[in-house]
């Protein structure tokens, strides 16, 4: 196996990305690394802190691939980590909402597009559970109606920022038992400037928190795998977490 992957990583960028791509999907059957990353991490961080329940989330479900997926990840995950994990998927059921503003970048998208067909997105889902409506109206109620596990990985793709605004409702609204200390999250559309989209909704949530941080994970370990998307993944820290400083690695480091 080492071989094979010394023998990629010397193909030049673009053919070692395809050969990369094709020997992780087979290897896994995931088409989406950066999912199964994030699930994984979660895993790991709540069975160190001694959850046996995780909820995993998507923000922005359309036709559903990204959620089905998740459901499959979490499937195969549950085999081999003493987790359980909660599958959560948000959206309007509609496609997307009219952009509110400039910062909504709508020369990019349009309202309606990414609709859904909501009867057959639900008899294909195995385990997942679909919140229908504006994220601003749905995640204040979902938080209130209490989760059975916490939070520990949390997938974007909803496009605007005033909707990745309202989502960002999770970390600042949500209970810490209802969250692990850290979250592991995946932004799809970071295309842009900090000025404007999903970029300036997390400089804006910085801004506004003191011991609540949206954070870029520092990736460079995991360039490597450049199909998991590395510069996508961020890490959500609540400072004041009553379990943001227990440890998690148990064995001694030598
Ligand atoms: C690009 S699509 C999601 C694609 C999906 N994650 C996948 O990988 O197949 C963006 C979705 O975000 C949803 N969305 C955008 N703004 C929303 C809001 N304010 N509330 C709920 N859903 C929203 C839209 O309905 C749309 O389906």
């Amino acid at each position: 196996m080492r071989e094979i992957v010394d023998k990629i990583m010397a193909y030049p960028y673009p053919l070692r990305f395809a050969l990369w791509h094709k020997l992780r999907s087979k290897q896994r059957g995931f088409t989406r690394q950066h999912y199964y990353n994030c699930v994984v991490r979660a895993a790991a961080e709540a069975a160190a802190l001694g959850h046996e329940g995780l909820t995993v989330v998507e923000f922005g479900v359309a036709s559903g691939q990204g959620l089905l997926e998740l459901e499959r990840i979490c499937s195969y995950v549950e085999k081999t980590a003493p987790v359980r994990f909660d599958v959560v998927g948000f959206d309007t059921g509609m496609g997307l909402p009219p952009p509110t503003d400039y910062r909504d970048t709508p020369w990019k998208w349009q309202e309606g597009w990414y609709d859904m067909d909501v009867g057959k997105l639900k008899r294909s889902l195995a385990r997942a559970k679909l919140v229908l409506g504006p994220v601003a109206e749905t995640v204040p109620r979902f938080l209130a109606e209490g989760l059975s596990s916490p939070m520990g990985a949390i997938m974007f793709d909803l496009d605007y920022f005033s909707s990745t605004t309202d989502a960002f409702g999770i970390f600042s609204q949500s209970r810490a038992e209802d969250r692990l200390p850290r979250i592991f999250c995946y932004f799809d559309d970071l295309g842009s400037i900090e000025d404007v989209g999903v970029p300036r909704a997390i400089a804006d949530f910085n801004a506004a928190h003191e011991a609540k941080k949206v954070r870029q994970r520092m990736y460079w370990r995991d360039l490597r795998d450049p199909y998991a998307l590395p510069w996508k993944i961020y890490e959500f820290h609540d400072f004041r977490h009553p379990d943001y400083m227990r440890p998690v690695r148990k064995q001694k480091q030598t």
